[in-house]
């Protein structure tokens, strides 16, 4: 396995070692970003680690510049490899564990990549389920036990994702955002505290606005999502997913759509542009 990034030091995976005592490890307490990285390039990495900054400031964690245009060739390696990067980081390590804050911070960074599988191009299955994480979904924290107990009920249905519903609207997957066509329109539910603001869904939302697509930010609820036409589910390692499956029930058709093929092939064309631009 490729080499991993942690705190300065580029180890092997089985030389890496972080203390016990490491917030991350007893509160949970430290952010995340997944980086896809196609033929060598991190894809928009410029907006993921804009979030990253974003979750860092959410939490208050405050850390010194981290030289990730360094950090990146070296963990991608020479070869244009596919590949997802992965950026840790928490509050750190301290002799004690206290719930305060620390007031000086030696944060813990840690990186890794992995081997990137293209996404089916074939339709999968989701189920429903009440979104019983905390309400601060809009940060990308480390601390994924309800999103890991939602994907398991999935797997358990034989399903790929679980789709979130508060009180009846719609919120995101468990590791992914999710559009719905409604009555001729693309929809996704808004920005807000209950879900990540993705950065596939934000391109998904400007590839449909550039060629005037009908779409619209706005709530959805369970009853509306089970007639929708067409659902996808959107995430950096996934990209644009038809769900041709909920809870059973065939979603329109019980086939991929043709919005979903005019998006994937929107999607395609903007991704190879991009990576010939940053070539
Ligand atoms: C809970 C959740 N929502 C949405 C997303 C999609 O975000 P992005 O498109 O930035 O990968 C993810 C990605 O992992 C996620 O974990």
């Amino acid at each position: 396995m490729a080499q991993v990034y942690l705190n300065g030091d580029f180890l092997p995976p089985e030389a890496a070692r972080i203390s016990p005592w490491d917030r991350g490890f007893l509160f949970g307490d430290g952010v995340y970003e997944v980086i896809p990285v196609y033929r060598g390039r991190p894809f928009l990495g410029e907006a993921h680690l804009d979030r990253l900054h974003r979750s860092l400031a959410a939490i208050d964690l405050a850390v010194p510049a981290i030289p990730w245009q360094e950090i990146f060739p070296k963990l991608i390696g020479p070869a244009p490899r596919d590949c997802a990067l992965y950026l840790q980081i928490t509050r750190g390590t301290y002799a004690t564990r206290d719930h305060r804050l620390p007031e000086v911070v030696r944060p813990t960074v840690f990186a890794f990549t992995w081997d990137l599988t293209p996404p089916p191009k074939c339709g999968v299955s989701g189920i429903t389920r009440e979104d019983f994480r905390w309400d601060r979904c809009d940060i990308k924290s480390i601390a994924l036990l309800g999103n890991v107990l939602l994907r398991q009920s999935a797997t358990e249905a034989q399903a790929q994702e679980a789709l979130l519903f508060r009180k009846g609207w719609l919120t995101e997957g468990s590791s992914s955002n999710v559009f719905a066509v409604l009555e001729g329109k693309l929809c996704t539910p808004p920005k807000s505290r209950r879900l990540l603001s993705g950065i596939t869904r934000a391109l998904v939302l400007q590839l449909a606005e550039q060629a005037g697509l009908p779409c619209e930010e706005r709530e959805i609820h369970q009853e509306e999502l089970a007639k929708a036409e067409e659902i996808w589910i959107t995430s950096s390692t996934r990209e644009v997913l038809p769900l041709i499956q909920l809870d059973g029930k065939p979603v329109g058709a019980g086939q991929i759509g043709p919005w979903w093929r005019q998006m994937d092939q929107w999607f395609q064309q903007y991704k190879q542009k991009w990576l010939a631009a940053h070539d």
